[in-house]
């Protein structure tokens, strides 16, 4: 008989959701160019649900029709190239479903350039890395409903579970899954460097070893922090090194990575004019990481400029510190979703979406409860800073987060993401901002023109000056 399911590229995550979805009691075929990863699934499983296939056609000749076929390859060239593929061997009413961390306008671009042949194409974000995908990941999916609702069973199925509540829903329209799994990675940017960010501080100003630093992570993620990524830090300083007597975190280059999803969700958040410093910083740390060389070269050219003020700090501060970046964070991430949701019609659930990053993402957190709440009690708030529950806990937190930031200020640490945290706050809840001189100037300069504070309509002023 036919499979219900396809799955183009059997890389780890690709595997692994074939394995999940079989599981869960669908078939699926699964294709791979390279035939080492068709006989790894083979080799992975006995499951009689689950096809393996180096052949294209043979592949797509073994799907039920409508054929839904899933795709979990790089994103860009390769997803082009794999669509091109399948266009000429799959039919009208079709569905090809890009799990990748695809950039949300190609998925537009695809889905309008599919839709001339019949053929929908679905963006669909999964989060939670190789384990998610194999027992439980939080999954995105957007798009065309009738598409969306070939795949929800076995999505409802396969998501990671809060209270018996699937980590899925349908997000919105077009590139929405994408579109939002791109903030979902922006969000994880900011928390990451934040996180690493209190390292440098409970290190270099506390003092502590990795033991103690360990001890830290594990007492934070019993209480209000408590999270994946605080879990995962926790056990990072407990690994030993396989190659040497060290710590293995001592061992690795301290040069970040990245792929492109945190510099996207800046990019996008700049465009539409919706502020997310704390993600700004998170990517621009990232890079500044990566010029080691020219990191090294300056430490030893500019001076070390510590002001001489000895330590104020305390553990249950920076625990303090930390939980307000986090929420000021996914304050930044969700007010971009709510703008978004206007700007590329996508009709963005707010609620839906924080309940679903609850579990199974890389970004899950208790305090999302807390968010969640906050949309059930208020569905059109704008900003969960000003939500009843959220205000009164960073009211209590936010001069432990300043305090933090003085602090590293003095020794010289630089902690980009926690201080735009701060200053994105600050300038949030400012009922007045120094902007009259902003526009003074460009009115000054460029006629731009400025309105009063005391009338209506746009004012230029012919400005006094001695300068040529
Ligand atoms: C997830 C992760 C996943 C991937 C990141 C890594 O939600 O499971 O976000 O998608 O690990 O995109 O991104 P960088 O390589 O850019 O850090």
């Amino acid at each position: 008989s036919l499979y219900q399911y396809g799955m183009i590229g059997l890389g780890t995550m690709g595997c692994n959701l074939v394995l999940n979805m079989s599981d869960h009691g669908f078939s699926v075929a699964g294709y791979d160019k390279n035939t080492e990863q068709v006989n790894r699934l083979k080799s992975l499983t006995n499951n009689s649900n689950i096809g393996a296939f180096d052949n294209i056609n043979q592949f797509v000749a073994s799907l039920n029709t409508p054929r839904v076929i899933m795709l979990l390859v790089p994103a860009g060239k390769i997803v082009d190239a794999v669509i091109e593929t399948l266009k000429p061997i799959i039919s009208k009413d079709d569905v090809i479903v890009d799990c990748g961390n695809s950039y949300f306008a190609d998925t537009q671009n695809r889905i309008d350039y599919l839709l001339k042949d019949g053929i929908h194409f679905v963006g669909l974000g999964v989060s939670g890395g190789e384990t998610g995908a194999r027992f439980g990941p939080s999954i995105m999916p957007g798009g065309d409903v009738k598409a969306y609702e070939l795949l929800a069973p076995m999505l409802n199925a396969i998501a990671a579970k809060v209270n018996g509540t699937p980590c899925t829903a349908y997000m919105g329209k077009g590139a929405a899954g994408h579109y939002v799994k791109m903030v979902h990675n922006g969000i994880e940017y900011a928390l990451m460097q934040m996180i690493a960010e209190t390292y440098h501080v409970l290190k270099n100003i506390c003092g502590l070893n990795n033991k103690a630093i360990h001890e830290v992570f594990s007492e934070w993620n019993k209480g209000k922090l408590q999270s994946f990524l605080i879990e995962i830090t926790a056990a990072i300083f407990l690994q030993e090194d396989d190659l040497s007597e060290a710590m293995l975190i001592d061992k690795i280059a301290d040069t970040a990575h990245q792929k492109g999803t945190g510099a996207w969700t800046s990019k996008d958040a700049m465009t539409i004019g919706s502020p997310t410093p704390s993600i700004d910083a998170a990517v621009a740390a990232r890079t500044l990481s990566s010029m080691k060389n020219e990191r090294v070269k300056a430490a030893s050219i500019l001076a070390t400029t510590t002001n001489g003020s000895t330590a104020n700090i305390n553990i249950q501060q920076i625990e303090d510190a930390l939980y307000a970046g986090f929420l000021i964070t996914y304050a930044q991430g969700l007010a971009l979703l709510q703008n978004a949701s206007s700007t590329h019609a996508y009709d963005l659930n707010l609620k839906t979406i924080a309940s679903i990053w609850r579990g199974g993402c890389i970004i899950r957190a208790a305090m999302l409860e807390t968010i969640m709440q906050a949309y059930e009690q208020e569905p059109t708030l704008q900003n969960i800073l000003v939500s009843n529950h959220i205000s009164t806990e960073i009211n209590k937190v936010l001069p432990s987060l300043r305090d933090t930031i003085v602090n590293a200020i003095n020794f010289s640490i630089p902690t980009p993401s926690l201080t735009a945290s701060l200053h994105y706050i600050d300038a949030y809840k400012s009922a007045w901002l120094p902007a009259n001189l902003i526009q003074a100037q460009r009115d000054f300069f460029g006629a731009h023109t400025y309105e009063r504070t005391d009338k209506e309509g746009t004012f230029h002023t012919k400005w006094h000056t001695n300068i040529q």
